[in-house]
């Protein structure tokens, strides 16, 4: 490829992509579309508790070694995804017996014991994952129902002990879902106002090639206006949006698919100041990679390389949208 015309290359801020470490270690072209596109990469799935903590105390560092030693060789630096989340609950935190205090305790030697080991190495984390749920309550995780709504507050507490350089991000899911957003917005004001070591908000941005510019623009916004860094922390763009079987891409769908990534790309730049400009990161590499392939029954194309990670369309309007 042309260096010069990369997407790390053309962006005023760090790019990254979410990133498996078997198919790091086994595919070199994975390796080096990765290495050539992005300064930065986030641990999709192996720093989670379930995989990071799969039984009590016994913590597993392998993949994420891997990933944070990949990533200083290559001049990349790692976000860490995601401390606590409900779904990422391993089956010995599901079955734990204890009070409210022996929940601290589990919950704070995991944020600890992680932060702890990548500290100064990771230098950035998504604390916690998806609090809410779409109607604005706090979702029933273990976690809320054991220690209360102010668990997330003492989550970033926790973690700004563990490293306090790191930066420190709560990463949410919201696209069209008013009152998530609110209960969002709600939540990062108090956290500051309160003092509590927050640095960033994670807006994923799983969309569609039909989600409206206006309800990206404005969610944005508002995200924008609390001060806080904004990372768009999961991009991807689904091409089949109605989940259809017999789903056949055509010229159409592939420039607007190229659109919806320059839009996202130009909206990001306009209503993000430049200080709050985290970064952006896309949700895996190539399309094979995707996690829609598995979630999903249903074929689609959400990413900016394709199965052997060849530029796409998408990559050239992700271009355009970074740069012009
Ligand atoms: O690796 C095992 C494999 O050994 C086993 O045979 C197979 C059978 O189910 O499962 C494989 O693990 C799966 C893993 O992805 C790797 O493919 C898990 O079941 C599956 O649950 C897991 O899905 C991940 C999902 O989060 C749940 O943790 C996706 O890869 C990951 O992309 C997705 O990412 C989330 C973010 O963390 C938060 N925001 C939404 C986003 C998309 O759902």
């Amino acid at each position: 490829g042309d260096s010069n015309n990369t997407l790390k290359a053309v962006a005023s801020f760090p790019i990254g992509a979410s990133i498996n470490p078997q198919l790091l270690a086994s595919n070199a072209r994975y390796k080096a579309v990765l290495q050539e596109n992005y300064n930065s990469i986030s641990t999709e799935n192996c720093a989670k508790m379930n995989r990071i903590q799969p039984k009590a105390g016994q913590f597993i560092w392998t993949d994420t070694d891997a990933l944070v030693n990949f990533a200083k060789q290559s001049n990349m630096k790692v976000h860490g995804h995601t401390l606590i989340w409900h779904v990422a609950v391993p089956d010995w935190v599901t079955n734990f017996q204890g009070d409210s205090l022996a929940w601290e305790k589990l919950m704070k030697t995991h944020i600890q014991t992680v932060v702890g080991r990548y500290k100064g190495k990771i230098k950035s984390w998504d604390v916690v994952n998806e609090a809410f749920e779409d109607d604005g309550t706090y979702r029933k995780s273990v976690w809320y129902q054991h220690l209360g709504s102010d668990y997330v507050a003492r989550c970033f507490q926790y973690a700004h002990e563990a490293d306090p350089e790191a930066l420190l991000f709560y990463n949410e899911f919201v696209n069209g879902r008013p009152k998530k957003q609110a209960a969002v917005l709600a939540l990062l004001n108090d956290l500051k106002k309160r003092n509590i070591p927050i640095n960033g908000i994670g807006v994923q941005m799983h969309i569609t090639i039909n989600t409206p510019e206006a309800s990206i623009l404005s969610e944005i916004r508002q995200y924008a206006n609390t001060g806080l860094l904004v990372h768009l922390s999961e991009l991807d763009i689904r091409m089949n949006p109605t989940l259809s079987k017999t789903f056949v891409v055509t010229d159409a769908l592939k420039s607007a698919h190229a659109l919806k990534y320059k839009t996202v790309a130009q909206i990001y730049r306009s209503v993000v100041t430049s200080g709050q400009q985290f970064g952006i990161t896309n949700w895996n590499l190539g399309d094979a990679d995707s996690y829609l392939r598995t979630a999903n029954t249903c074929e689609d194309h959400p990413l900016l390389f394709d199965e052997t990670y060849n530029r796409k369309l998408s990559y050239y309007g992700f271009i355009q949208g970074l740069s012009e």
